[in-house]
């Protein structure tokens, strides 16, 4: 058996244990030749890789990135580097030179939606779900979400010291493009008092008088932000457009948006802080490094089986896999009324609403965390 890895668009924090668990596991249980195809989509259109010892493999569970590389404007449907055209035809005739008996191909939703459509030309692949976003359709997690979590409420943490000594509003901006799940959670476990997501867009006012209602008491407010947060009745902000990519918006701008609609309305000062990619870089925490191992074997296990055009999932706990066209150019959101949004407003937690009206926990409530 031959078989391909690559690691396709942004990177994320787990990467480099997926590409170990696969490696690994088909080089021991199947015996499988594995070569890595390097920055991505990039590695199968100019045929660039590398054959994967077991040597090569080992020791890397921890590191970040990706030994790869990775590439987020590659799309062989699109190729840059032959002026927008189709090249999936030169990708074909590269994974039969080579070949290989399939590919796993490590990545988000834009990876996905390339790795069903060359499938639909005659190259096998197995999908792994990464991003830092956590936004995938159809699995309850994606490895790096767990990680950016983690870093973004380090800086809550270490925002509200600051932000209390000086007696201010602390805005904090996390990644997450279209959905709230990093600012919901790094909001809720560094206790923030304002968390605003892209699913609830924020009224300024509201956000404005519940900062003056903590001046009155606490002195300080902690607001933590998701890239993709807009106003009611608003547009997100994007922070630029990249030509040729197959996901050409990045969002970003929106702590120093809110930062300036907030001055004239509250009496502190207030400082905003964009996280940035901090949020994808450095080592896995060891759920995600679980998580990656975990995913990997699983993937292994769908080639040895000959088990091709799905993507690994978990759901309810089991890991599983669903068909690679399930899962192409979907976003998970936030589920408004879901208990993690329910639960931050039961400890006072503000969503920059007015109107919003929350239950508490019901018995059977699902709990994604
Ligand atoms: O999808 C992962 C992510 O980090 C998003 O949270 C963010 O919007 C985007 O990628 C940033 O992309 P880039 O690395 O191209 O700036």
């Amino acid at each position: 058996m031959k078989i391909g890895i690559m690691t396709g668009g942004g990177d994320c924090p787990g990467l480099n244990a997926v590409i170990r668990a696969v490696a690994k596991s088909l080089m021991l249980q199947c015996d499988a030749e594995v070569i890595g195809f390097e920055r991505g989509f990039l590695g199968m259109i100019e045929k660039k890789y590398r054959r994967l010892e077991y040597k090569d493999v080992s020791g890397i569970l921890t590191a970040g990135g990706t030994i790869l590389g990775t590439h987020n404007k590659a799309n062989p449907f699109e190729y840059f580097g032959a002026n927008g055209a189709d090249v999936s035809e030169q990708v074909l005739a590269n994974y039969e030179e080579l070949d290989l008996d399939g590919v796993v191909a490590i990545g988000g939703d834009g990876t996905m939606t390339i790795a069903h459509r060359l499938e639909q030309q005659g190259i096998r692949f197995v999908g792994v779900p990464k991003t830092i976003d956590n936004d995938l359709m159809h699995t309850d997690r994606t490895f790096g979400f767990d990680t950016a979590v983690s870093i973004a409420t380090d800086a809550v943490d270490r925002l509200q010291t600051t932000g209390q000594s000086h007696e201010r509003v602390m805005i904090l901006e996390t990644m997450g493009r279209y959905a709230g799940w990093i600012a919901l959670h790094a909001g809720m476990a560094g206790a923030a008092d304002i968390i605003l997501i892209p699913e609830i867009p924020f009224e300024i006012d509201e956000v404005a008088r519940v900062c003056r209602e903590r001046d009155q008491r606490q002195r300080f407010t902690i607001i933590v932000v998701g890239e993709g947060a807009k106003p009611r009745g608003g547009e997100q902000v994007v922070r630029e457009t990249i030509a040729d990519s197959p996901d050409p918006i990045r969002l970003g701008g929106i702590g120093n948006f809110l930062r300036e609609g907030l001055k004239d309305r509250v009496d502190s000062e207030v400082r905003t802080t964009v996280l940035g990619h901090v949020q994808r870089g450095g080592t896995p925490t060891a759920f995600d490094r679980i998580l990656s191992t975990n995913f990997g074997i699983y993937a292994a296990s769908l080639v040895a089986r000959g088990t091709f055009g799905e993507m690994v999932a978990l759901k309810d706990g089991k890991l599983t896999s669903i068909a690679l066209e399930k899962v192409a150019n979907q976003t998970r959101y936030v589920p408004v009324n879901s208990l993690m949004v329910r639960a931050a407003s039961a400890v006072g937690t503000s969503f920059g609403r007015s109107d919003l009206e929350i239950d508490l926990a019901q018995p059977g409530d699902e709990l994604s965390i």
